[in-house]
């Protein structure tokens, strides 16, 4: 059967690291605050030079030595983000023309923090369609342009950086890898708690991040037990076949309460948001690259992508790496 296989990963992140003790310093919160309601520790923020683009396109070619794919093979790149380098053209477009890509396809989704789940998904289709035979799927952001750094309830939660997975349309065996099941929702009911103040067919500005973070809380942890439950309905398997889940990493008590939920143990959700921060489209293929490269994941493992973000949207992906 034809699958789309996930063949290598990468990352980057901004040159700039900003501690929670570094954000006392201009903003009225404490180190204390933070890590008792988010878990982050730190985040890295973009500097001068550093784009969406910049990183993405960082992230995808580390991506494409790890499978050891010429660009020149690449016939699809999806880029999730919030955060384009510009309205238009797609920063996906820019990261073509950066790897040296010619033809194919190439274009942005915006789901927010769950866009990587929504680029995932579609460009598992796709590949299973023929229309391209290897893809890059990127998330890629730089929320820190983005945040409103007066309102201590939002500034101190997000980071920048980016992540891309290779994905190869494969001739596989039923218990060969690949993506073996995919699930998207969205509910514009809710586009008011978690958005930007701003766009180019509203305001003429960019705008600021808004969030009502209580609110997303609480429908974050039913949303994605739900989806976590369709997507292992849907590949026969149960919460105890998971070897490893990449979540979206927003907070690490949404984490938490999410796996107690399903009844996964701790020890299987891969966390990075001490580190990273909220990364958006960015976090989960980051937390994936940072999980197989120190040895956590490997191959035949079987692996859960989760994430929720503003619309609401939220999704679930499970793979065999
Ligand atoms: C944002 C979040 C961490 C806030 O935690 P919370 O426990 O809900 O805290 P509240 O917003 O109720 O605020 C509690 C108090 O902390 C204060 N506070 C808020 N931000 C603060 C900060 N950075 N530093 C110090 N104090 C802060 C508030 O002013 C409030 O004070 P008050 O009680 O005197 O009014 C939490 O709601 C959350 O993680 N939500 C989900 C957000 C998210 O993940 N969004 C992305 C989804 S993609």
């Amino acid at each position: 059967m034809i699958r789309a296989v996930i063949t290598g990963s990468g990352s980057a992140l901004p040159k700039d690291c900003v501690t929670n003790a570094d954000l006392e310093a201009r903003v009225d919160t404490s180190d204390e605050w933070i890590v008792e309601r988010t878990g982050i520790r730190q985040r890295y923020i973009a500097g001068e030079g550093e784009t969406t683009s910049t990183l993405a396109t960082e992230a995808a070619r580390k991506a494409l030595d790890d499978a050891g794919v010429d660009a020149s093979e690449i016939g699809l790149i999806i880029l999730a983000t919030a955060t384009p380098d510009h309205t238009f053209p797609a920063t996906a477009t820019q990261v073509q023309q950066a790897l040296g890509c010619r033809g194919g396809v190439a274009f942005d989704v915006a789901a927010v923090c769950s866009g990587f789940l929504y680029a995932l998904g579609t460009a598992e289709s796709l590949l299973r369609t023929g229309m391209a035979k290897k893809a890059l799927v990127i998330g890629a952001e730089t929320f820190s342009r983005i945040l409103d750094w007066e309102d201590r309830t939002t500034c101190v939660l997000f980071g920048d950086g980016a992540g891309a997975v290779v994905l190869e349309a494969q001739d596989v065996a039923e218990d060969g890898p690949g993506i073996l099941a995919t699930k998207l929702h969205a509910d514009g009911e809710h586009k008011d708690l978690l958005y930007v103040d701003g766009g180019p067919s509203t305001t003429g500005e960019v705008g600021k991040l808004r969030m009502k973070g209580r609110e997303v809380f609480r429908h974050a942890v039913v949303n994605l037990a739900d989806v976590l439950g369709e997507v292992l309905a849907d590949a026969s398997v149960t919460a105890a076949d998971i070897d490893w889940v990449v979540p979206h990493q927003a907070n690490a008590r949404i984490l938490d309460a999410t796996a107690r939920k399903l009844g996964l143990p701790a020890e299987k959700v891969v966390v990075t948001v001490d580190q990273h921060a909220n990364t958006s489209a960015a976090s989960v293929p980051l937390a994936f690259d940072v999980a197989r490269k120190d040895g956590r994941i490997k191959p035949g493992d079987l692996v859960m992508f989760e994430a929720m973000g503003g619309g609401f949207t939220w999704g679930a992906s499970l793979a065999r790496i």
